[in-house]
């Protein structure tokens, strides 16, 4: 087992870079299994869930040559459409390949996701798209096996924008006989970012980033370079991170546009941000102020800042409220702020967090991923000693966050626990 050590107090400062998007990178790497011709990707983070998903890729048989951050990745030779359970219960993500593997072979055999435990997370709404496009699905012995003769393109409403489903239906319609139109998709800059990779291949995509998706099918793609967004998340964490800790920060590589709700609170708790280009610099406050966030799907504000922006709450002027719409278990993270002197209280969705002077250092255990970094930051701003355990799940998705907190001043170390 893995932890972070954290040594609290350190004022943070200085200029750091975001990496690239993880939930973009996700579905990318998946839609080159559409495309026999060679891709090649860059700004991918090294992280474990890019790792497991180019693992996935290599063992479906696609060719995979990985340069620093340039990734080019063939899947002429690809010939397995069955993805081994063990790999698919790594991650949540691993599900948007059945959508590309489906897309291209009509067959694909995989079994339920795993991924953080954040919620039940059911995937019937992409099973349901997968059907209307006139795929046949058969469960069997824990698998989930998918063919058609052909994907026909039809009209899909989504009953919730799930991101995860907008874009199996987007990456199993590229190829389809005629068009595919979602209504009801979700708008989240990720679903963009695909369409956009797929487009620069060949594919016919229209509206991602709003509601209504057109796909129109196409015989075949090309080959491509495409670089990935910058992860608005991890700008996010980064930000947070300073704003708690009381200095100045500049993220370069990143995108406000895609972070115009996280960094409205972060003004309303005291804040004082200036956005150049692709910079954002941050000032914080001596003492934040508390605020009320609730999470939305894009453009509201997201689930996966609701931990962060709870952690840096804790010690913020007064009385705040996190409410948490999308996923009925994103507060596990709560507790163990509660251990580390939080006064926290928790009423079904809702968080009533009342700001204290002082946090204490505290052996606390990371549940998720968005928790485990919530933990960090809130060992950063406690005095004394934190120990995060459990740091894999951070690893799944954060690309060197230890490294990058100390280049700003934090005192974090990474050590192997036998
Ligand atoms: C993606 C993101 C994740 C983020 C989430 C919401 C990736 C790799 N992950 O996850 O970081 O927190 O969007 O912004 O991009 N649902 C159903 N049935 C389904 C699918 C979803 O009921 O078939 C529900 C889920 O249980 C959840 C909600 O819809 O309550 C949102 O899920 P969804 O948007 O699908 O999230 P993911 O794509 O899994």
């Amino acid at each position: 087992m893995l932890s972070y050590i954290i040594s609290g107090g350190n004022k943070l400062s200085g200029r750091i870079k975001a990496s690239g998007s993880k939930n973009a990178a996700l579905p990318i790497i998946a839609s080159c299994i559409l495309n026999p011709e060679p891709v090649t990707l860059y700004n991918i983070p090294d992280i474990e869930d890019t790792k497991i998903t180019l693992e996935i890729l290599k063992i479906l048989g696609c060719k995979i040559t990985r340069n620093s951050d340039k990734i080019i990745i063939c899947s002429k030779d690809m010939l397995k459409t069955a993805i081994p359970k063990d790999l698919m219960h790594k991650l949540r993500s691993t599900v948007v390949l059945a959508g590309a593997i489906i897309g291209r072979f009509k067959k694909a055999t995989f079994s339920y996701p795993g991924g953080c435990n954040i919620g039940a997370r059911p995937i019937d709404l992409h099973l349901d798209s997968f059907k209307k496009l006139g795929i046949t699905i058969d469960e069997k012995d824990e698998y989930i096996h998918c063919k058609c003769k052909e994907i026909v393109g039809k009209r899909i409403k989504l009953k919730f924008p799930s991101v995860g489903a907008t874009e199996n239906i987007i990456l199993a319609s590229v190829y389809a006989k005629g068009a595919t139109h979602i209504t009801g998709a979700a708008k989240e800059p990720e679903i963009k970012d695909l369409a956009k990779c797929l487009n620069s291949m060949g594919a016919k995509i229209y509206g991602a980033g709003t509601s209504e998706i057109t796909i129109f099918g196409v015989k075949k793609l090309h080959s491509t370079s495409y670089k990935i967004m910058s992860d608005r998340i991890e700008t996010g964490t980064l930000l947070c991170a300073v704003a708690c800790t009381g200095g100045t920060v500049t993220v370069e590589n990143a995108d406000a546009q895609n972070l115009l709700t996280v960094l409205y609170s972060l003004k309303e708790m005291g804040c004082k941000i200036s956005i150049n280009r692709d910079k954002i610099k941050l000032k914080a406050p001596e003492k934040l102020n508390p605020v009320s966030v609730e999470t939305q799907p894009y453009p509201g504000f997201p689930t996966d800042m609701q931990p962060i922006i709870g952690a840096i709450l804790t010690k913020a002027k007064g009385k705040s409220i996190v409410t948490e719409n999308i996923f009925e278990n994103r507060f596990k993270y709560s507790e163990e702020l509660v251990r580390m002197g939080a006064k926290i209280k928790q009423k079904d969705k809702t968080l009533e967090i009342i700001g204290v002077d002082k946090m204490h250092g505290e052996i606390v255990m990371s549940k998720d991923l968005r928790g485990g970094a919530a933990l960090v930051i809130a060992g950063l701003m406690s005095e004394g000693k934190t120990t995060v355990e459990n740091i894999e799940y951070i690893l799944r998705g954060y690309e060197n966050l230890d490294e990058k907190l100390r280049m700003l001043g934090a005192n974090i170390k990474k050590e192997k626990v036998v």
